[in-house]
């Protein structure tokens, strides 16, 4: 049995005092939340990270990066480290995720770097993979889809794996309205948990959790994580305010699969 996952991105919204705000309200809203049925994570930008870990203390809602550089320290203008990352109070990144690999010409080999540094430091990375519409309309997902796999993973143990979680977004989602079907996630988490059990083992690809993530709302995450490979959700849009990541963590943890 996969435990569910949900983590909002919060992506560049949000100053200090409205993450604290929100965090507050969201912490108001889970204390009827069962966590043993589901895990929420909070992802504020760099700024907020600190503020939003002491509203977060002693709760079960995690927190985390939305970004991290693979280097201990040194003369990296504009970075943060995984261990600046953990001192801040986060316990996940995500690593990978489209807009950093479209806007700021991230790699595989760059993300690659990012997870074994986090691992390294007890960070567990949430790992972006996805196609966009043009590689989608030329039959290109499952290749795309390897290609991120295979080269975000390169040299990471089946250990280190089973630390991860994966997310799904299809880029043609991320932000558009435009969700896929429940029938188009799973087909792709089914394909990246396959390749998975090749790369590994089929205990490993059965024990890790994999998001979707594109315009995830509180109408269709009911159906989307019914499917059996939908283990999660990565929000962003909807997880900016409390009444809607609310009720979407809430209705992830009454999904019975
Ligand atoms: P969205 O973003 O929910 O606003 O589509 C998802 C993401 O980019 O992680």
């Amino acid at each position: 049995m996969r435990k569910p996952i949900i983590a909002g991105n919060w992506k560049m919204y949000k100053t200090i005092n409205e993450a604290i705000d929100l965090a507050n309200g969201l912490k108001r809203e889970f204390f009827k939340l069962d966590f043993a049925k589901v895990d929420a994570v909070l992802c504020p930008a760099f700024t907020a990270l600190s503020e939003v870990a002491e509203v977060l203390n002693e709760t079960d809602i995690g927190l985390g990066a939305q970004d991290v550089y693979w280097q201990d320290e040194g003369a990296f203008t504009g970075e943060v480290s995984p261990a600046m990352l953990k001192d801040a109070g986060c316990q996940y990144v995500i690593i990978g995720h489209s807009e950093r690999r479209q806007f700021f010409g991230e790699t595989n080999e760059a993300v690659n770097k990012k997870i074994k540094a986090s691992l390294k430091h007890g960070l567990a990375p949430i790992i972006c993979v996805g196609e966009n519409l043009q590689e989608r309309e030329s039959n290109q997902t499952f290749k795309v889809i390897q290609d991120h796999v295979q080269g975000s993973l390169s040299g990471i143990s089946a250990d280190d794996l089973a630390k991860t979680v994966i997310a799904y977004e299809p880029v043609w989602a991320i932000g558009t309205g435009k969700t896929a079907t429940p029938e188009q996630a799973q087909e792709v988490h089914k394909y990246i948990r396959d390749l998975l059990a090749n790369l590994y083992n089929q205990e490993v690809a059965d024990s890790i959790r994999i998001q979707y993530g594109g315009s995830v709302k509180p109408e269709n995450i009911t159906e989307l994580i019914g499917k059996p490979d939908v283990d999660g959700a990565l929000v962003g849009g909807a997880s900016l305010k409390v009444d809607s990541f609310s009720v979407i963590v809430m209705r992830a943890s009454e999904v019975v699969k």
